[in-house]
């Protein structure tokens, strides 16, 4: 069948027109517009409004990139007020955590919140760190896409480059006001003064005052942005942002006032700086065509061994010349002058070499005993279990998982003891009937880290958030309605570390989902899951072997009654015989554990290479109706 239609028409268009009738379709009004249409050029432009080739190429122009954030503000994380603050306190403590542990300072951070209209507040963090030279300062606080972590793969909080400028550049959008830098590099030297606007025409920095001042503190950096913002205590607070940093950064020590002049403190929980990590060079797994196409084209070894060797991670002399046998390209060919065919078959001969995992001294995770420190300090809970991946790799960029599990305390009862509670609990009249009332679990808590940096926003877009869901919690003991978070008074503690996150935006706000880390993270999971479902099912014999002492209990004077009426016995040695049986019986009731989660008493007499944690590795068991978590944090930390 033949269509016809006039230029700029589409057979969507004529069939949501009204339908003309035959008679009326020829000349009258559907033919005049028809004709109207066709003079007025919309197929080549011109009249009536529309756009021909000539005006549009008149509007053509660059964007600048601050222009683009300015308008597309969302994607850096200020999308509203409440958002707005958290996301400046966010990136200036990144950045001053970073630059301590760079320069392997143990990291002292002020954060101060100060109101100074109805929805006006200036937020001043100061670090002290290395300081950051004269030259620098402009450039850094006052231009979008700038800074010294983008083109290596090492990890850190800041990637970008965008962070701190465009919170100033918000600043200044909202307040009008410029943001105030004092940088000191060291005590011989005064510290520098700048304060600066960003031109976002031309994304560049504007100074407006340039100056030396006397300050206190040997070196550092302070950085002040005055912006329209909202402060709401609670979840995805400024507080809350920085109490999660204090469990990620045992290491660093925050002060925090609020704009009421609260005075928080986050105090160091270990004296040991993060090892600092090394700059690598990419992993050949995981590369893609495009990324190694364009990377040949760029080389300039001389050899395809020495592109090979030079250019990836990993690659020995040896594993270069296995590579090249098997993609059949000689390794003395030049790999400027190596085709998108031979490219390709290059490509498939990685995949298929065996090469050694990434290095690890690029990335540096937390550790499980720090974990544990961090957790220890900021949950309540009874059980805890961390653990580290060995690092994995995902588009040729190393990273590694860390899981941590905290469980019962504070966190909430144990549901299944809630359960037997509510069904002894005595009834209650609701709408004339009777019923007993179990209160329904609460979700677990799911705290989410990308390079020590707590993630707050957009959960369920998140990587982690899907592994913690697909995993299975009920094999380990705990209740999941489908698709969802388990149930119960838990705490998941999960950490990326990489020296690139995939975030999903620029915001970095959740990490993408990728297959790689999606395993991994399951994986560490199960690993805790595992130590859990120990621990709960310890506790589960522990209940009923208590159940049936009390059970028991509740018959010995009875027993002893009867018995004494047949035979002329001793009553009392009977009643404390029969106890004592009733104890050894059910001695699990009493057992106890110790900080390691191993039971009190029982590993004496255990060669040491079995004396591991009842539960395996990197457990604590806390009795928290005798012991304050103050204390053990600082022991833990220090072992
Ligand atoms: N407090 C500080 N002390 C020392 N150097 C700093 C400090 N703040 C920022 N810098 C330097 O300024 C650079 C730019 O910071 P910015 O926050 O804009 O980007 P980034 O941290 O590199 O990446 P991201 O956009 O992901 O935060 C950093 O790379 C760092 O070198
Ligand atoms: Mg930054």
């Amino acid at each position: 069948m033949r269509l016809d239609f006039l230029p700029g028409e589409s057979a969507v268009g004529d069939m949501s027109a009204p339908m003309p009738s035959r008679n009326k379709s020829r000349g009258s009004s559907a033919g005049a517009k028809r004709d109207g249409l066709r003079s007025s050029g919309r197929g080549r432009g011109g009249g009536k409004g529309f756009a021909t080739a000539e005006s549009m190429s008149k509007a053509q122009r660059e964007i600048s990139v601050s222009e683009f954030f300015a308008k597309n503000r969302h994607l850096l994380g200020f999308d509203n007020k409440r958002k707005a603050l958290l996301t400046t306190v966010k990136e200036a403590v990144d950045n001053s955590l970073d630059a301590c542990e760079e320069a392997g300072i143990l990291p002292d951070i002020h954060v101060k919140l100060e109101q100074a209209d109805s929805e006006r507040f200036i937020v001043s963090v100061r670090d002290n760190g290395p300081g950051i030279v004269k030259q620098q300062i402009p450039n850094i606080f006052g231009k979008l896409l700038y800074g010294s972590k983008f083109h290596r793969l090492k990890m850190a909080r800041g990637q970008q480059g965008i962070g701190i400028s465009a919170a100033g550049m918000y600043g200044l959008l909202t307040t009008g006001k410029s943001v105030r830098i004092t940088s000191r590099t060291g005590a011989r030297s005064d510290a520098h003064y700048y304060e600066l606007q960003i031109n976002t025409k031309t994304n560049a920095p504007q100074i407006v005052k340039d100056t030396t001042v006397k300050v206190e503190w040997p070196h550092g950096t302070q950085v002040q942005i005055e912006l329209v913002a909202a402060y709401q205590k609670g979840r995805s607070s400024v507080d809350e942002y920085l109490e999660l940093c204090a469990i990620a950064n045992p290491h660093a020590a925050i002060e925090f006032i609020d704009p009421a002049g609260v005075r928080v403190e986050f105090p160091r929980g270990t004296e040991t700086v993060p090892e600092p990590t090394a700059e690598i060079k990419p992993h050949p797994y995981g590369i893609e065509l495009g990324v190694l196409i364009k990377m040949l084209k760029e080389s300039k070894a001389k050899t395809m061994a020495q592109f090979l060797h030079g250019e990836f991670s990993r690659v020995s002399d040896q594993t270069a010349r296995t590579i090249c046998e098997k993609a059949k390209i000689s390794s003395r060919a030049k790999p400027s002058r190596i085709g998108t065919h031979e490219a390709e078959t290059l490509f498939k001969a990685v995949a298929d070499t065996p090469i050694r995992a990434p290095a690890t001294n690029c990335l540096s995770p937390i550790g499980p005993r720090q974990i544990l420190a961090g957790l220890l300090k900021g949950v309540e809970a009874e059980f805890f279990t961390a653990g580290t991946r060995p690092p994995s790799v995902y588009r040729g960029n190393p990273f590694q998982i860390e899981v941590g599990l905290a469980y019962g305390g504070a966190l909430g009862p144990d549901p299944s003891e809630a359960e037997e509670e509510a069904s002894t609990s005595e009834a209650v009249v609701r709408r004339g009937k009777v019923v007993r009332e179990a209160r329904p679990a609460a979700q677990a808590k799911l705290m989410r880290f990308a390079n020590r940096v707590p993630l707050l926003h957009q959960m369920s877009g998140c990587c982690i958030y899907k592994s913690v869901v697909e995993t299975d919690w009920r094999r380990y003991g705990l209740s999941q309605p489908g698709g969802s978070l388990p149930l119960g008074p838990l705490a998941v503690f999960v950490h990326m570390a990489s020296v690139w996150v995939p975030f999903t935006s620029e915001g970095k706000e959740a990490i993408a989902d990728y297959d790689e880390i999606r395993k991994e993270i399951k994986l560490a999971l199960q690993d805790c899951g595992r130590k859990l479902q120990a621990y709960l099912n310890r506790r589960k014999r522990q209940r009923y072997d208590s159940d049936r002492r009390n059970v028991f209990g509740r018959y010995i004077g009875e027993l002893v009654n009867a018995c004494g009426e047949i035979t002329r016995l001793d009553k009392k040695k009977l009643a404390e015989n029969l106890l004592a049986i009733a104890k050894r019986v059910t001695a699990r009731a009493d057992e106890e554990f110790g900080l390691d989660g191993k039971v009190k008493g029982k590993s004496r007499g255990k060669k040491p290479e079995d004396a591991d944690g009842e539960y395996g590795e990197n457990t604590v068991v806390v009795d928290r109706g005798s012991t304050a978590s103050g204390p053990l944090f600082v022991d833990v930390a220090r072992r």
